[in-house]
């Protein structure tokens, strides 16, 4: 039978990992399918089950499922374990189920393939401590980013994340107050995207135009804080490369090939413009 994949979520009609995936099993001469199943919230647990029997070779896991899945999958791997969070589902040779997050480390290798190199001697900020914040926070640590300081407006949950990660927690007038002292910032929160309000999750009056300015929202490509950093004059990493290379590594883990990332942004900004 031929190998089909799979994304869970709740919504899913929407995602762009179908077409994403289709076009690398094209370009990379694999006889694979990858559908979009929609799974709503407390039904993790049937839509395993279902994509067990029915013989899927691995899938992704989106909104509201990736906590959910995890007493289903067999083994998780350190990262998942840690982060409590699973994007990833790998069927391994012997049938049982293995959950990866690729969503940090996509993160990172997006930021590098911007910059051209690793800047792990800056010091990071985090603006947010939700899931992705932390997936982030981990993945970097992991990557040997070593002074990361993560704010947030619930500023415990910011200290939550740093005593698991070694960083330093602060409040967001604080980190808005000590702007120029960072050399990557990075907006994790959903400020700017389409669905919420817009505008900027922090003052960004003291930004220093050497900071490499990053944002996790992909629609729009150009949320405020991003407009806000190009008008400094700041180099910025939009949200895009976390979403292809999330899914990237996702596809190295299936299929042992790496997908052509730099395309695949192109395709799929002029998609976006269409
Ligand atoms: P995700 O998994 O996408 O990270 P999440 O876990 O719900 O989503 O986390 C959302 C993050 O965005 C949180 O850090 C949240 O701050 P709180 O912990 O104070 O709730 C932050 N956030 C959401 N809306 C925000 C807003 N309007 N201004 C500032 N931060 C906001």
């Amino acid at each position: 039978m031929k190998n089909w994949y799979a994304v869970i979520g709740d919504p899913v009609s929407h995602s762009k990992s179908p077409s994403m995936h289709e076009a690398w099993f094209g370009e990379n001469g694999i006889d694979a399918s990858y559908i979009p199943v929609h799974v709503p919230a407390g039904t993790a647990g049937k839509a395993v089950a279902a994509l067990r029997r029915l013989g899927a070779s691995g899938w992704n896991v989106t909104v509201p499922h990736k906590q959910a899945i995890i007493p289903y999958l067999d083994e998780v791997d350190p990262i998942a374990a840690e982060m409590q969070a699973v994007n990833t589902v790998k069927v391994l040779p012997d049938g049982r189920l293995l959950g990866m997050n690729t969503d940090g480390p996509g993160f990172v290798r997006s930021l590098e393939e911007r910059i051209g190199q690793s800047l792990s001697e800056e010091p990071v900020l985090i603006i947010g401590a939700g899931g992705a914040a932390n997936g982030i926070a981990l993945a970097m640590k992991q990557a040997g980013y070593g002074k990361i300081s993560v704010c947030n407006r619930t500023v415990e949950k910011a200290e939550a994340l740093c005593s698991r990660i070694g960083g330093e927690a602060l409040r967001l007038e604080e980190a808005a107050d000590r702007l120029g002292e960072f050399g990557i910032i990075i907006q994790t929160t959903p400020v700017g995207m389409s669905t919420a309000t817009g505008g900027l999750p922090i003052a960004l009056d003291r930004l220093d135009r050497r900071t490499v300015v990053a944002d996790i929202v992909y629609s729009p490509l150009y949320t405020d804080f991003l407009k806000a950093a190009m008008n400094n004059g700041n180099v910025i990493v939009d949200g895009l490369g976390m979403f292809i290379w999330q899914g990237a590594l996702a596809f190295h883990e299936w299929t042992g090939k790496m997908p052509d990332t730099l395309g695949t942004r192109k395709r799929l900004i002029a998609e976006m413009e269409e």
